[in-house]
Order: structure tokens, then C-alpha cells, then sequence
């Protein structure tokens, strides 16, 4: 009775609601593949009215895709759009069991999110993180609830991808861990677990690959055509720099610099596009031109 619920009041054990911070190309993922596939409640929080505008015209067109190549039935294409909600403050997360933060890969900007999302969420609620490289166990840092802060770093596209990588933090609990994985899996997503170690498993291996081949071996399309055709990868590492973003892939790569040493340098030609303001596909230029 009460003694019991007592004891089990101290960590969320089912999710019934999930908040999303961030709407950019990998927030929109997820709330799309919360709403759609765990048929889970999104609340989306942006501090940028353009960016939820822009993120849910882009998750629109991808739901209208879904159901035009029957994926999922118009009706569910429906229900899947009834579950998604924009809020315009912060606080309106309150409610909210689990959050992922999707904001860009910057520390300070993180840790000051979580200590705002700490205060105003449920003491049970969990926070994870998609961060692609920042050290977990610093972002929990920011918050009084460090068990209850977690990894979960999805791949671009996320609609697409079946990948999520698990990260515990020096303090996450096992329960956090479980009912993270939990959540994963009802997303119809594989989990992988990582130490919390920069770069994790995916970008500590990709990133240094990418940024290699930057350095001026041959011209961008032979670099592309050699590892695509050659390694039978879906795109070459130029290719999928500028699909991930030439600004994330520079940010990834200064934090296994700083935290790993000289090794994991950023190519000069890397930090050159990102100054000249060609991040890749989204800016509509980068190491390709796209229309
Ligand atoms: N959001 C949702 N869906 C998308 C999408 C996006 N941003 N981009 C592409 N897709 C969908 C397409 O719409 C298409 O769906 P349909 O089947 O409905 O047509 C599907 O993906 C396949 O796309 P295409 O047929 O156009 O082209 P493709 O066969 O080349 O596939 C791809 C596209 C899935 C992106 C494929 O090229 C691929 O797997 N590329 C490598 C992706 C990758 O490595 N991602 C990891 C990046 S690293 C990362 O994310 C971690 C990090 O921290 C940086």
C-alpha cells in the first residue's frame, strides 16, 4: 500500500509522457518516432518560434510520406500529428516523465538547459541527452538529479537510422538505464551502451574518418566514389559531412581534441567552411552545392 508506492515513488517506471527540447533536424526526429512508433504524447519546446515552424512543417511532410507509401494509414498519420504539441516556455514541461534535450553541441548552452530543466520538472522525470561527444557525466552535473541524467545519442536521420547509443554518466542509476533502454526499444530503435568517453562509440570511430578526409587526397568526388564503392557505405565521408553538418562535425571534432589530444586536430579546411558560413546540406552549400 502506501509504504510500497512509497519506495517505488522514486523513479518514473512507465513513461506517459515525453517532452523533446530542441527542433532541430534530430529533435523533430524524435518526437516524430515518439509519437508515430512508441505512440507516446511529444511536447516539443524550441526557444525559437521560426525553428518549431520549420521542424514541424518538416515532420508534416514526412508523416504525408509515410501514409502516401502506406506505411502507417492516413488515420494514424492523424494520431501520430494529435500526439505532437509545441510549447512556448519551459516550464510548460512540467508534466513530463522523460525530456531529450536536442539542442546544438555546445556545453555551456547544455548544462544551462538541464539546470533550468531541473527545476522545473517532476523530481522523477529523466533527462537524457542526444549530445553526439560532451562528457554525460558533466551535463548531470548541472542538475540535482545527476542519477537521473542519461545518454541517448540517436543517428541522423532519425526516422531512418535503428540506432540509439546508451550512455550512463559516473552517478546514472540502473534504473535510469533501464527504463532509457526501455524507451528505445518502444521507439523500435537498437540500443548499443557506450562508456562516457568523448565521441562515445559512432563519432569517436566516424568522426577522425571524416576529418581525414579533408586533408586533400584526391578530389571530393574520388575521395566519396573510393569509400562508397569501395566500403560499400550508403555515402562517402564528404558527402555525409555535409548531410550531418559541417558545424557539428567541427564541434565533435574540437571536443575529442581537447579532451584526446593532437591526434584528433580539426582539418584546416574544415573550420575554413564553417567560418565561411557552409555548414552542408542545410545552408544549401558545403564541400557539395545543393539546391
Ligand atoms: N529525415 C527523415 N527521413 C529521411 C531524411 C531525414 N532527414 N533523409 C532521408 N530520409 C529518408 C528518405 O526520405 C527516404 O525515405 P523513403 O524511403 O520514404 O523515400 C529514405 O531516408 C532513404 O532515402 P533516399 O532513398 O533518398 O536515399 P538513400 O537510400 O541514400 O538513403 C540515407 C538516405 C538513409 C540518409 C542513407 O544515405 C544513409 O544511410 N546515409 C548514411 C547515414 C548515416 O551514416 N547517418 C549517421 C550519421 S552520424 C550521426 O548521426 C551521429 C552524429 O552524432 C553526428
Amino acid at each position: 500500500g502506501l509504504f510500497k508506492s512509497y519506495f517505488h515513488s522514486s523513479a518514473v517506471t512507465q513513461i506517459k509522457q515525453l517532452g523533446v527540447v530542441g527542433a532541430g533536424q534530430m529533435g523533430i526526429g524524435i518526437a516524430l518516432v515518439g509519437a508515430k512508433v512508441a505512440q507516446l504524447p511529444v511536447k516539443i519546446f524550441d526557444s525559437n518560434p521560426e525553428q518549431i515552424k520549420k521542424g514541424l512543417k518538416f515532420m508534416d511532410e514526412l508523416i504525408v510520406k509515410d501514409v502516401s507509401k502506406d506505411r502507417i494509414t492516413e488515420e494514424e498519420g492523424n494520431s501520430t500529428k494529435k500526439r505532437i504539441t509545441t510549447v512556448k516556455d519551459i516550464s510548460e514541461l512540467s508534466d513530463v516523465d522523460f525530456v531529450i534535450e536536442a539542442v546544438s553541441e555546445n556545453v555551456d548552452l547544455k548544462r544551462k538547459l538541464f539546470e533550468n530543466l531541473d527545476k522545473v520538472l517532476n523530481k522523477n522525470s529523466i533527462l537524457a541527452t542526444n549530445t553526439s561527444s560532451i562528457s554525460i557525466t558533466k551535463i548531470a552535473a548541472a542538475t540535482k538529479r545527476s542519477e537521473k541524467v542519461i545518454g541517448m545519442h540517436f543517428m541522423n536521420p532519425v526516422p531512418v537510422m535503428k540506432l540509439v547509443e546508451i550512455i550512463s554518466g559516473l552517478t546514472t542509476s540502473d534504473e535510469t538505464l533501464n527504463i532509457t533502454k526501455k524507451l528505445a526499444t518502444s521507439m523500435g530503435k537498437i540500443c548499443t551502451q557506450s562508456q562516457d568517453v568523448p565521441g562515445f562509440i559512432a563519432n569517436r570511430l566516424l568522426m577522425p574518418y571524416i576529418n581525414e578526409s579533408i586533408i586533400g587526397i584526391a578530389t571530393r568526388e574520388d575521395i566519396d566514389t573510393t569509400m562508397k564503392l569501395g566500403t560499400n557505405t550508403p555515402m562517402g565521408p564528404l558527402t555525409l559531412a555535409d548531410f550531418i553538418g559541417l558545424d557539428t562535425c567541427l564541434a565533435i571534432m574540437k571536443v575529442l581534441h581537447n579532451e584526446l589530444g593532437e591526434k584528433y586536430r580539426p582539418a584546416i579546411l574544415l573550420q575554413k567552411y564553417v567560418d565561411s558560413g557552409l555548414l552542408g546540406k542545410k545552408t544549401g552549400e558545403g564541400f557539395y552545392k545543393y539546391n
